[in-house]
């Protein structure tokens, strides 16, 4: 095999390791030519590794410069190490030694953002998954735990602030301008939880009182003149930190949480202990800055961060097969407290469609992998939203089948077996079983199948046996090393509507009376029967209530019978998702007349159901916000055997332009009632009337009549909160509006100097679906204000087009499939992990078309061919390539 294709890791292959680590200590010498990292650690050969006395020491290390290797104090002779470019090895080691290695690295040069890295001139760390190894030579795996104790020397006067995990114990100053400071983390961790700041930077800082009565010192580090803008992420750290005592008990376990915001950063943010580091898009906001979804990521980024202190932290995971312990289990603790936050109906409806649009696609594609992956080339590839969002749905469903206290009880269960460890997906499993009594072992596929199950479901009311009966079907689609499946044991909660609206009370054949109004089916076989008793009427069903699994449901419910759901389910996520089915059948029954060349018509029953829901807006106009948008292009995309990107657009545009104009004086009127000059709250009911208003004003411009334009552009220029400026700057981009030039270099000029706020412009433009926007995007490539190394802007104007605006960069011509695969290939050599997450279309292409499959087959096929590829792209292209045959 040639020496450039890297080869794949298997969970199969895992060992524990020969070596154990238990502390470190490590000095760092922090320069602007040169980077000095000297290591002492304590070395032991592992118990459970038997056959470990007779193997050489391994320690990771890459870029690594070294300058000398020690083992108890005594040189290593030549002949003992030998150095390649993945590792240090040294023969010969007693049972029991320390071992000090000195390194030289050159974090101004490292673009990646992956080790040790420069951002606006400030030292600052990334090494989850496996970024130490770039820091200095050590086991870089999540099984070996250590003791830190880190001491930074840097200039004082460009680096005043020095930061490690956990305490600082002692700092000094050299006469020569340096300073030091020594930090020390008393728990054991992985290596990937290091972290080191070292810069110019100004803190807020709040306290907080745990429940035993310890004072925790909460600061949160960012660049200067940005102070203003931390007020919003630190009142969401002590609701965090307030949350997990009271819904689980679990209290902070150190004086000092600092949180340093930088403007280079990869992914959200990243949990290191005690010194969590954040992308300065979850932390900075002000209402002139930020939007209301900015406002709520930053509370659920914050939140999800702490909570790994305990769910990633205390318990860490074995290997990185297992990241969904970790990662599924805190995003699902990050859902939870944002619905207790804010509105529980709204934010399910918000990660069903997140889950729906991005999961479900991913699970349809050539990346697809169970939430616990078998094998990966580059584990930063699976940082995905299946790990992550299917993952949480996993433990959600978990949570449904054992309920809240068994639930409570398993999540104590967990923590009292492995707090200190690094355990796997099944140890957590195996603590709810146990702490519940719930058989849990079919449901353990969920980690391990691939594939989004399809569930059809059958009804069948018979009147003169009053009798209801479900039958439903489940099946698990193929997918890349998955060609066959197994029944999953599948939580269905249902609920039956009376005639009148209300819930029935439900008794299933063979029960004593009626359990509840809404019921949780176990779906376990290929085909299942649930039979009602005792039901008086045909009633209408509401399945999947709170979407209780993450799977797709055709079931035989009428466009009349979805009607009847929009207004009457006591379930609010069901009251949406009738919305959303009826929507989508008559958006795709479009898609079709629109490919056959018939002409377009909405029916007036669905404008009908629509302005009912429009009319009862003000009830709930957070819920109604929602639930008055059409299906999105790319939820669309997921119900059609082969994707239309330009049908879908047209008619989805042809739908809310006729919308628009059939209900015109409801949108006008509700706009106008949620458009007053309310001062800024971010509480859920504020931000629910600005996305209601916004929503309006949405569809009015749709029409892009001289009124609606006069609204928007009255909008745009009186408004301060960034939600309703940015809401209505998106409108104008996308229309033809003469002014709309303008507008769009105003807007610049104003916010030059907010580096979140032109991310925005950049987006909006990437987003527009005007003809030119690719034309557009790149030019934007050249404006002075684009940085190809700042993620940030990637992700909002490459990122924007390639992932927001399904028409243009489908365009039949293949002019966005070019367009993407060079800026892959732009980005790979300065920063691979982002170049690989901006393949994501690509590894979709057998979706579409034979046409547009060959167009973006040329491109995967161009980019695998050049030399010098990252493993990290080179694993999506081929695996895509391989998918596509
Ligand atoms: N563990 C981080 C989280 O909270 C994810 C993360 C942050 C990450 N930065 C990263 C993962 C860089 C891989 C590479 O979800
Ligand atoms: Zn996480």
């Amino acid at each position: 095999m040639d020496k450039g294709t890297p080869k794949a890791i298997r969970l199969q292959d895992y060992r524990p390791p020969a070596h154990l680590i238990d502390t470190v200590d490590l000095q760092f010498e922090l320069g602007e030519e040169v980077t000095t990292v000297r290591s002492t650690l304590g070395i032991r050969r592992n118990p459970d590794r038997p056959d470990a006395a007779g193997l050489p020491l391994t320690l990771d290390g890459q870029r690594l410069d070294l300058v000398s290797v020690a083992l108890d104090g005594t040189p290593v002779a030549p002949d003992r190490y030998t150095v390649t470019a993945d590792h240090l090895t040294v023969d010969q080691v007693p049972e029991c030694f320390s071992l000090e290695t000195v390194v030289r690295i050159k974090p101004q040069e490292n673009t990646a953002l992956e080790g040790l890295y420069k951002s606006s001139g400030n030292f600052c760390t990334q090494c989850e998954a496996e970024g130490f190894r770039k820091i200095t030579y050590f086991i870089d795996r999540p099984d070996v735990m250590a003791r830190y104790a880190t001491t930074i020397t840097a200039e004082k006067a460009r680096y005043p602030v020095l930061l490690s995990n956990g305490n600082l114990v002692a700092s000094g100053e050299h006469e020569d301008g340096r300073h030091w400071a020594r930090w020390e983390d008393p728990f054991p961790k992985p290596c990937y939880l290091f972290a080191l700041v070292a810069g110019n930077l100004r803190h807020a800082e709040d306290h907080f009182r745990t429940f035993s009565g310890r004072e925790v010192t909460l600061r949160i580090y960012v660049e200067p003149g940005n102070e203003d803008k931390v007020d919003h992420a630190m009142r969401s750290l002590k609701k965090s930190m307030r949350w997990d005592e009271e819904v689980y008990g679990l209290e902070y376990d150190l004086d000092i949480f600092n949180i340093v915001a930088v403007g280079d950063f990869n992914m959200g943010a990243m949990e290191n202990k005690s010194l969590n580091v954040f992308n300065t898009k979850y932390i900075l906001a002000k209402p002139e800055t930020a939007t209301d979804n900015d406002f709520l990521g930053i509370e659920s980024v914050v939140a999800h961060e702490y909570f790994h202190n305990w769910t990633g932290n205390r318990v860490t995971c074995r290997d990185w097969f297992q990241l969904s312990l970790k990662e599924g289990l805190t995003v699902f603790r990050d859902q939870e407290f944002s619905s207790d936050m804010n509105s529980r109906a709204v934010k399910r409806i918000a990660d069903v469609q997140g889950l729906r649009t991005v999961q479900f696609q991913e699970d349809a594609g050539a990346m697809a992998h169970p939430v616990r992956p078998d094998s990966y080339v580059e584990i930063n590839n699976f940082y995905t939203p299946t790990v992550y969002n299917k993952g949480a749905e996993v433990i959600r469903m978990i949570h449904t089948l054992l309920g809240p206290e068994g639930f409570r009880k398993g999540m104590d269960l967990y923590f009292q077996r492995h707090d200190g460890q690094a355990v796997t997906c099944d140890d957590f499993v195996a603590a709810m079983a146990d702490a519940s009594g719930v058989d849990l072992s079919q449901f353990q596929l969920w980690y391990r199948q691939a594939g989004t199950p399809d569930l059809s479901v059958a009804t069948a009311y018979d009147e003169a046996a009053r009798t209801y009966r479900l039958t439903i079907r489940q099946t698990v689609p193929p997918t890349p090393g998955q060609p066959d499946k197994q029944p999953m044991h599948i939580p269905v909660v249902v609920g039956l509507l009376g005639p009148d609206g209300a819930d029935l009370p439900l008794r299933l054949t063979g029960e004593a009376a009626p359990a509840g109004t809404s019921r949780l089916l176990h779906v376990r076989k290929a085909e299942e029967v649930f039979e009602f008793v005792d039901v008086p009427a045909r009633p209408v069903p509401s399945i999947l209530r709170g979407f209780s699994a993450p799977v797709k449901v055709k079931a035989d419910v009428s466009d009349a019978d979805l009607t009847f759901l929009m207004a009457n389910d006591s379930d609010a996520f069901n009251r949406w998702e009738a919305g959303q089915i009826l929507g989508g059948r008559i958006l795709l029954g479009l898609v079709a007349d629109q490919q056959a060349g018939r002409l377009l018509d909405l029916p007036q029953s669905y404008v009908d159901a629509v302005g009912a829901v429009l009319r009862d807006a003000d009830a709930d106009p957070a819920f109604a916000a929602q639930a008055l948008v059409l299906p999105t292009e790319a939820y669309l995309g997921t119900q059609m055997d082969v994707v239309d990107p330009e049908a879908i657009h047209t008619v989805r545009e042809f739908a809310r332009k006729t919308l628009a104009a059939r209900l015109r004086p409801d949108w006008l009127a509700t706009y106008r009632r949620h458009a007053g000059n309310q001062s800024f709250s971010v509480e859920a009911d504020a931000i629910g009337r600005r996305a209601l208003k916004n929503l309006c004003l949405a569809y009015l411009m749709a029409l892009e009549d001289e009124e609606a334009l006069s609204l928007c552009l009255g909008q745009y220029h009186g408004a301060t909160a960034m939600t309703d400026v940015i809401a209505s700057l998106q409108f104008l981009s996308n229309s033809n509006a003469p002014q709309r030039d303008e507008v769009l270099a105003g807007f610049y000029e104003r916010w030059k100097g907010e580096p979140l706020v032109v991310d925005k412009w950049f987006g909006v433009q990437a987003m527009s679906y005007r003809p030119d926007a690719l034309e557009r995007v790149t030019e934007l490539l050249k404006h002075p204000a684009f940085e190809i190394r700042n993620p940030n802007k990637v992700y909002a104007l490459i990122g924007g087009f390639a992932n927001g605006n399904p028409v243009r960069f489908h365009d039949a011509t293949g002019s966005g499939y070019r367009f993407l695969a060079d800026q892959v290939l732009r980005l790979d050599p300065m920063n691979p992990q982002v170049a690989a997450r901006m393949m994501g279309p690509f590894s979709r292409l057998r979706r579409y078309d034979a046409a547009r499959q060959a167009l973006m087959k040329a491109q995967l096929e161009r980019i695998v061919a050049t030399p010098g590829l990252s493993p990290d792209v080179f694993e999506v292209a081929s695996k895509s390539l391989e998918a596509a045959g």
